[in-house]
């Protein structure tokens, strides 16, 4: 997998040289390539900004993606994430979910410049919406923010992720409910998804990045 740490940094591999997505850093370092000194390009991940770099830089060792990974990416923003992954999987496609119009607008700027973002106009509760445009994926991410996020994220499994294929949810204490003990709702959270079948990998607490947020790393295995 394609993913550079450095003192205590994480970047990936500029797939459209020259362009920022977010404002982060560019990085251009010279290498030797086939006997070639080359100039290759690294954005630099910034973790503030998105959970899969805090979940990296805290520790998150299982993930796995293969550079020609289909992805399945629900609550794409305006691509921050999306972005990083798609230096990753220049070879694969990203499905990217997202339900705001004004959102969705950036994203589409951003899949312009990257021809394996798919941006998608759609609501990630209802999944079968968009199964017409979407095939079975490696890897299915979720990070929407929203009270149902585990049933959702387990519906679009069942619907889209290859058996034995893995996930990974971030899970916001406060979107479920403001008012309880966040590691109770860790809690509820992931025996939902035990009940439901997913074996739970490694779960990775996002501080100091974002207060009150976890990250699940899940496998299909049914
Ligand atoms: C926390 S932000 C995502 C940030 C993004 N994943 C990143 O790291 O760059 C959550 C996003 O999910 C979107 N969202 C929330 N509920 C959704 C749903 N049911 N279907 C699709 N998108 C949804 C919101 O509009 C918002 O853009």
């Amino acid at each position: 997998m394609e993913i550079y740490f450095k003192d205590e940094q994480i970047a990936t591999k500029n797939l459209s040289p020259g362009l920022k997505v977010y404002g982060e850093k560019l990085i251009v370092e010279n290498q030797i390539v086939d006997e070639e000194e080359v100039e290759v390009e690294y954005r630099l991940w910034n973790p503030y900004r998105s959970k899969l770099a805090g979940a990296l830089l805290n520790g998150l060792a299982n993930l796995n993606l293969a550079n020609d990974y289909k992805i399945l990416y629900l609550g794409a923003s305006t691509g921050t994430t999306v972005s990083h992954i798609s230096d990753i999987v220049y070879n694969g496609l990203i499905y990217a979910i997202e339900f705001s119009p004004i959102t969705m607008r950036k994203l589409t700027r951003l899949a312009d410049n990257r021809d394996n973002i798919a941006p998608i106009l759609a609501d990630a509760n209802k999944p079968k919406s968009y199964m017409n445009l979407v095939e079975k994926v490696d890897f299915l991410y979720c990070d929407v923010a929203q009270p149902n996020q585990s049933e959702l994220f387990m519906d679009n499994i069942n619907l889209f992720l290859k058996k034995k294929a893995n996930g990974l949810i971030t899970i916001k204490s406060r979107s479920i409910d403001v008012s309880k003990n966040p590691k109770k709702v860790f809690k509820e959270e992931e025996k939902k998804l035990l009940e439901n079948g997913f074996k739970i990998l490694e779960k990775i607490k996002l501080e100091p990045y974002e207060k009150d947020h976890l990250a699940l790393l899940v496998e299909k295995i049914f």
